[in-house]
């Protein structure tokens, strides 16, 4: 069979009989050239992602937001890759009361992981610029415990993988990434690659958007864990954005639109590797950041408005129940006991707050049971709801 180039790489026929792909350097050449519709995708980006991060200043109690956002964005993209959970299920775990078990309790588990994985990588940015090594740590960190431990976290991998559906070999594989030494070369190249402002800031770049979108490829294309890596490439996009100063808190959920294209997005990394497209994937990336941008925008006017809603109707309530108001954004599942510990009052007391916050519609009691009831600040919830 005849090796296949492009733009983005070659296919390599190796010794065994499949053939693998090698990607080319990044950055493209030639570069990407966005015609009069990209560019426009490119400014309409850009001014979303701005007011996105405008009104994260005007979020009254930042991390508690940008924790619900980041949830939200690990549930879509464990979903991407089969694995399913709730923001309540997660919120459960986080709480240590693990919801469920089986394939159910794992998957909260490894949407925890991305939690936690993207908490990590942000703060370990204030430490260390985006590199292999910091890939490596988060992805340990993505892969702690459960499922992952059969499959080298934190490690590259060391044999060759492939991409194809159930069952698919190396020869019926839709998509065979680099051989080991062709992956290790083009690691070095998109570590230089993401070096490259730091280190020659004199040089033109890409605008901060565009170099998302050819990190994520890249990454998926090099595809260098034996299992995570498309996980790993969508936190790849929130750890860059801070990085580069665009988006200083993880608050795009650019997964949504992955998953509700999911088609979409594979056949447009394909043809990246196959013709070279990387102005379609460019531009389907524009649309996307645009679009999940000014969700997110929504969002937090909503979450803004109702939390001064909330505090005006708790407050006119009592101080219980004003109390109980701001730890429900904290701990938005709760029961009585945790509440009369918090509220450091007897138990009649904290059941009478919860009751009226209740009655105002504020909270839900969710089991229908009479004892053990938990609590659910629904209100507050229903505005992170992950579409299923
Ligand atoms: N044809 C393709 N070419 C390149 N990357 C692909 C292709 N199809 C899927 N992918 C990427 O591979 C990811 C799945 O890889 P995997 O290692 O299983 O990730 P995860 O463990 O996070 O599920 C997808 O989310 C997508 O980003
Ligand atoms: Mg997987």
């Amino acid at each position: 069979m005849e090796a296949m180039a492009s733009r983005a790489g070659r296919t390599v026929a190796q010794a065994t009989g499949y053939l693998a792909f090698v990607p080319a350097p990044l950055p493209p050449e030639p570069s990407v050239q966005l015609d009069p519709e990209g560019t426009d995708l490119l400014s309409r980006a850009d001014q979303a992602l701005g007011k996105l991060e405008g009104i994260a200043t005007l979020l009254p109690n930042p991390d508690l937001f940008v924790g619900m956002y980041v949830r939200k964005e690990a549930l879509l993209s464990s979903q991407i890759e089969g694995i399913d959970s709730t923001l309540d299920e997660v919120i459960r775990f986080e709480e240590g009361d693990e919801p469920a078990e089986g394939k159910r309790l794992h998957d909260t588990a490894e949407v925890v992981n991305y939690v936690r994985a993207l908490n990590y990588g942000m703060r370990r940015l204030a430490e260390l610029p985006l590199s292999l090594r910091l890939i490596r740590e988060i992805h340990a960190e993505l892969m702690h415990g459960v499922r992952g431990e059969n499959k080298a976290p934190g490690e590259f991998r060391v044999t060759q993988n492939w991409i194809g559906a159930k069952g698919a070999n190396l020869s019926t594989a839709s998509f065979v990434p680099p051989p080991v030494p062709d992956m290790n070369a083009a690691l070095d190249n998109f570590e230089k690659f993401l070096h490259e402002r730091r280190e020659h800031p004199g040089r033109p770049q890409y605008p901060v958007i565009l170099e998302c979108a050819l990190v994520h490829a890249q990454f998926e294309t090099i595809h260098p864990f034996l299992d995570g890596n498309g996980r790993l490439g969508r936190l790849l996009i929130a750890l860059l954005l801070h990085e580069r100063g665009v988006l200083l808190k993880p608050l795009l959920y650019l997964s949504l639109y992955l998953k509700g294209n999911r088609l979409e997005y594979y056949d447009r990394l394909t043809a990246v590797r196959k013709n070279g497209d990387w102005e379609g994937w460019s531009k389907f990336f524009l649309r996307g950041v645009e679009q999940t941008a000014l969700e997110a925008v929504e969002t937090a006017r909503k979450v803004i408005a109702f939390r001064e809603q909330a505090m005006r109707t708790a407050s006119a309530l009592g101080a219980n129940e004003s109390k109980l108001i701001e730890f429900l954004f904290a701990h938005p599942l709760t029961d009585i006991q945790t509440v009369e510990k918090h509220l450091d009052v007897v138990y009649n007391t904290a059941a009478a707050a919860i009751r009226r916050l209740e009655s105002a519609g504020l909270v839900k009691e969710t089991t229908g049971r009479r004892r053990s009831r938990v609590y659910r600040f629904s209100t507050y919830l229903d505005l992170f709801e992950v579409p299923a």
